[in-house]
């Protein structure tokens, strides 16, 4: 089965502000499932609907999978909110929709994490570290923002260039 395919940088879909989720249907378990794949397949540690051109309000995470061990812990999180943030962090960040760029950014150092899971059951998690910042990360998704928009104008700048020079590469 074909993944689905990643949108990335600057297509607008990534700055539009997603849906909530109101009914958990086939197609949602789809997608989500779907989602895992390709986060697993790219590799990454979080996934947002939006990244697969999905406005809807539901995310995946795995943050402690390696290829070497075949232990996997998807979580798959629906309408989520984020609450009680604690202390800074700053972390090097990097997304599935923004090529071959890091940068540091500073978020919350520990959140509490509520949504729902695809059974409707609650969710409940308190997190710190990269789970925070993932998390944060992943949300930030369903509000239209990517990490680069958290860094300073200078530095985005400069990665928006090489991104529009990239593209241009891809063309020829
Ligand atoms: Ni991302």
């Amino acid at each position: 089965m074909a993944l689905r395919e990643i949108v990335k940088f600057p297509d607008p879909r990534l700055k539009e502000v997603s849906k909530p989720i109101t009914e958990v249907d086939d197609t949602l378990r789809e997608l989500a499932r779907d989602m895992i794949d390709v986060m697993y397949d790219e590799p990454g540690i979080g996934l947002a609907a939006p990244q697969v051109g999905a406005s809807i309000r539901m995310f995946v995470i795995d943050t402690e999978w390696s290829d070497e061990e075949v232990r996997r812990n998807p979580v798959v999180v629906l309408n989520p909110e984020i609450s009680d943030p604690e202390d800074k962090i700053i972390w090097e960040e990097g997304c599935l929709s923004v090529p071959d760029y890091s940068a540091n950014v500073e978020r919350d150092a520990k959140i509490t994490l509520r949504g729902i899971d695809l059974d409707g059951n609650p969710i409940e998690e308190h997190a710190e570290g990269l789970r925070a910042v993932c998390i944060q990360h992943e949300v930030d998704h369903l509000d239209g923002i990517l990490f680069i928009d958290r860094i300073s104008r200078l530095k985005r700048g400069l990665y928006v260039k090489k991104r529009k020079k990239q593209l241009l590469d891809e063309e020829d």
